[in-house]
């Protein structure tokens, strides 16, 4: 028989269930997830399980992290797979809240990340993403109370700007970075993914082998400037329209010249027919 999992849709279940683990001594690792999990995913839910007693995994599709012309209709939503693979790696809760108890009637409450959210990344091309992430992730953070949250780095930019709310708020949790789980051919596992055609899919990878020989370039001493543009122009003959591809300090994500303005990240979101992938990777 197939174990199943617990799952919390208002704040009195969540807490309830949380309260009880924190009076048992337990502690805390949270997930947080837009569903449609894939074995990326699922890492991180295992790295989850490595640091803390219990693991809460959330599943909430966040409307303010979409713009209008975006894809939040249409994000693929694989709700009875993603409990029977929570189940399989003994989740101990999943949280499901619906947007009404997210963002109730008159919600009037934003978080506008600063710093890593306007580095000029994804920022540039989403200018509505890490305000919307931003505030989720804080609410996300109170309901559940966790000891440490567990963010992938495939989502870099991301991952500094959680980090960074977390320092500047004094939120007391730590944020745990998972690293970047790939297909066989390199391509970094995505929901979106999905999106792709087979033609697409064949060419996608070149995104991530561009990224690996462009840090092969850097740190071989080549000046910076001129293997980010050799990197755009592969992929752009590759089929991609290049939204960026940057080295930034790993940390700050401010721009660096050479190599010794490092340790440097190489960062890269380029769209492929209808989908925008993005990958990274350390030099
Ligand atoms: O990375 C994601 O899936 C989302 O941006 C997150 C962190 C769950 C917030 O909605």
């Amino acid at each position: 028989m197939t174990s199943r999992v617990a799952v919390a849709r208002d704040l009195k279940k969540l807490r309830r269930t949380v309260a009880a683990w924190r009076a048992a001594g337990e502690t805390v690792a949270l997930v947080p997830t837009m569903g449609a999990l894939h074995a990326g995913h699922l890492a991180l839910v295992r790295l989850a399980r490595r640091k803390a007693d219990r693991v809460v995994v959330s599943i909430f599709v966040n409307p303010t992290q979409f713009a209008p012309h975006e894809d939040l209709a249409t994000y693929p939503r694989t709700w009875d797979a993603d409990l029977a693979a929570l189940a399989r790696l003994k989740t101990d809760l999943v949280w499901a809240p619906s947007v009404g108890v997210m963002y109730p009637e008159g919600f009037a409450t934003r978080i506008a990340p600063e710093g890593p959210a306007r580095a000029g990344l994804e920022d540039r091309f989403r200018p509505h993403f890490f305000g919307g992430v931003a505030t989720v992730v804080a609410k996300l953070f109170l309901q559940c109370g966790p000891d440490a949250a567990v963010f992938g780095e495939k989502d870099y930019q991301q991952l500094k700007v959680v980090t960074q709310m977390v320092k500047d708020l004094a939120l007391p949790l730590r944020i745990v970075p998972g690293r970047t789980v790939r297909e066989k051919d390199g391509l970094a596992l995505s929901s979106r993914n999905a999106y792709l055609t087979p033609d697409e899919r064949a060419v996608a990878p070149t995104l991530y082998q561009t990224l690996r020989e462009g840090a092969a370039e850097i740190r071989r001493q080549q000046p910076i400037g001129a293997v980010l543009a050799r990197s755009r122009k592969a992929i752009a003959r590759a089929g991609f329209d290049v939204d960026y591809l940057e080295a930034r300090h790993a940390e700050t994500l401010a721009p660096v010249r050479s190599a010794r303005d490092g340790p440097i990240r190489l960062l890269v979101a380029a769209r492929l027919g209808k989908t925008r992938l993005i990958d990274n990777i350390g030099v």
